[in-house]
This record gives C-alpha cells, sequence and structure tokens, in this order.
C-alpha cells in the first residue's frame, strides 16, 4: 500500500486580484491534510480502480464515472501522466481529508494532490512538485471554471509562494515565522460563484476593477517585502488594507465582518477574508500577547473552527 498527503492552504494577500494577473501570497496550513492511500484490490476485475472518499461520502468506479466527477479525472490524468501503467489486479484509492469543503483552505486541490502522490508512488514513478500541480491545475478547473493557480501550486509545492498566473511560481524567504488564526464562518462559499460575480461586476465596470486589482497586487508586493525582511508587525496593517479593497470588490460578508471586527477588537494587529470570501474562512495576526484572547474572541463571534497556523522559513 503507498499513501500520500498534502496541506491545506490560505490565501495571505491577494485573492481575485490573482485571477486578474496580479501578485498573490499563499501557505500551506500543516494542521488540516487530505490522505490518500493507494492498495491493491484482488477481488476487483483488472483494470477497474474504485475510488472511495468517506469524508464526502462517496464510492466512485473510474470506469463509470463521468467526464466531469473531479476524484475520477485526477486519477485518469495521473494515470494517462504516467503513461497508462498496466493494471494487474483493480486498484482501491482510499481518501480522506480533515479539509473543511467550500471554505477557501484548498480542499479540492489537496485531495488531488495526495491522490496524484499516491498513485505515482504505488507505480514507483515519484512526481516532481511542478509536475503534481499541474495535474491537479486540471482537475481545479472542474471546480473553478477558470482557476488563477494558485492553491494547486501552493499545495503541491507545501511552501510559502508568491504566485503571479501563468508564470513559474516564486518561493521566498520567510526571515522571522508569524502566526494567523484561521477561523471559518461554517458558511459554505463556492469559489465558482464568488469569482463569477466578480467577473460580472469587472465586466459591467472594468476601469474600476482594475483600479482595485492594482491596489490589491500593490499590497501583496508590500507583504511580500514585509516577510522577507522580518517586519511581520506591518502585516496586520496590509491585511486590513487587503480587506478594505476586497470589500469594495463585493466578496465580503456579514459572517466575515463579525468575526474580522472580533479578531481586530481582541487585540490583532489585522484581519480579512481569506480565498474566495462570500463566507469561508478570515485570517488574523496574531502574537504571543493576543493569541489567546483573539482566539476566545472568534469562538464567542460565532466562528465553527479556529486554527492556529505557523507561517515558517522554509528549510531548502
Ligand atoms: O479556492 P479559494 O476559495 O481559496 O479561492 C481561490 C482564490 C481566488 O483568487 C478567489 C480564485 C483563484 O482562482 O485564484
Amino acid at each position: 500500500m503507498t499513501t500520500a498527503s498534502a496541506p491545506g492552504k490560505i490565501i495571505l494577500f491577494g485573492e481575485h486580484a490573482v485571477v486578474y494577473g496580479r501578485p498573490a501570497i499563499a501557505a500551506p496550513v500543516a494542521q488540516v491534510q487530505a490522505t490518500a492511500k493507494v492498495r491493491a484490490d484482488a477481488g476487483a476485475p483488472r483494470a477497474e480502480v474504485t475510488i472511495e472518499a468517506r469524508d464526502l461520502d462517496r464510492q466512485v468506479r473510474l470506469s463509470e464515472a463521468a467526464d466531469d466527477e473531479p476524484l475520477a479525472d485526477i486519477v485518469r490524468r495521473t494515470l494517462a501522466h504516467l503513461g497508462q501503467p498496466s493494471l494487474e489486479v483493480g486498484l482501491v484509492v482510499e481518501v480522506r481529508s480533515s479539509i473543511p469543503i467550500a471554505s477557501g483552505l484548498g480542499s479540492g486541490a489537496a485531495i488531488s494532490t495526495a491522490v496524484a502522490r499516491a498513485l505515482a508512488a504505488h507505480f514507483a514513478r515519484p512526481l516532481d512538485e511542478a509536475e503534481v500541480a499541474s495535474l491537479v491545475y486540471e482537475t481545479e478547473k472542474l471546480y473553478h471554471g477558470a482557476p488563477s493557480g494558485i492553491d494547486n501550486t501552493v499545495v503541491a509545492f507545501g511552501r510559502p509562494v508568491y504566485f503571479v498566473k501563468g508564470k513559474p511560481p516564486e518561493t521566498f524567504r520567510v526571515a522571522e515565522a508569524f502566526r494567523i488564526a484561521i477561523a471559518d464562518t461554517g458558511v459554505a462559499s463556492p469559489t465558482r460563484i464568488a469569482v463569477g460575480g466578480v467577473r460580472e461586476r469587472w465586466q459591467a465596470d472594468g476601469g474600476r476593477y482594475e483600479f482595485l486589482f492594482d491596489r490589491i497586487g500593490e499590497v501583496s508586493v508590500r507583504a511580500r517585502a514585509a516577510i522577507e525582511s522580518g517586519e511581520t508587525a506591518s502585516l496586520g496593517g496590509l491585511m486590513n488594507e487587503n480587506q478594505e479593497w476586497l470589500r469594495e470588490i463585493g466578496v465580503s460578508s456579514p459572517e466575515l465582518e463579525r468575526l474580522i471586527a472580533a479578531a481586530c477588537a481582541a487585540g490583532a494587529p489585522g484581519a480579512k477574508l481569506s480565498g474566495a470570501g462570500m463566507g469561508g474562512n478570515m485570517i488574523a495576526l496574531v502574537d504571543d500577547q493576543c493569541e489567546a484572547a483573539v482566539v476566545s474572541a472568534l469562538h464567542e463571534a460565532g466562528a465553527e473552527g479556529v486554527i492556529v497556523t505557523n507561517v515558517r522559513p522554509h528549510l531548502p
């Protein structure tokens, strides 16, 4: 049996603007994981692959699955990429995930990454990060329509990335670790809907939206400089500024605003939504002084779950 896992992710800066070519910064979240196990299924007919995803309440047979079934899609793509290895016996691909769905934590990308890696390991043909990221990108299109590529990149690379659509991802120096509290509004928000709404508004008022995307892109550039130089205290102000622009583009929500206000009132130097918005998760910068107060304020304000994660210097 082979096993592989992949982390969740948060977008620290630049969501939505990244779809329109501006830079964004994302980091993996190791506290939540997707795992895939591949084992031979002697009882199954040759060449049959069965995907079992108990957390999603799904069992998918590859031979019967529709073209737009994401679990089947990543299996088909990975097998094709591996040169269609012959299946001596049937295979079971067992998928587990602790990453909440449709909440901006990259659950789809993490599941696909774990499946691609576990299959590659089964056939003793490990894939590098860029190969995994590009396989997962194709499957992400089934969830998102036209994703920027940031989710599959940060999840497959497993370290903080500075990402510009269509360019190779840049990893960068995290001079000093910093901590982020992540709180779930409990409101499911499919990325496709939030991204589609922004596209409609951009089509109706391109000048204004290009202006807003420029402002968000500038925040990402300044945030990268702050992270690289260890000036992590300034990240709070940059998160607040990014959130102002996200409000303007219409992707915040009353539930997100309630959690953001609670985190800031409890001492967080900055907070913003993370991911597609309109629900899903928000993030707040925390430190030793405010962490406990922020976490309990988020619970009191109705967060469904709170995770505190470290964004660390990545070891080459
Ligand atoms: O998958 P989510 O919810 O983290 O959203 C992805 C970020 C967006 O910028 C909104 C979309 C994209 O494709 O980059």
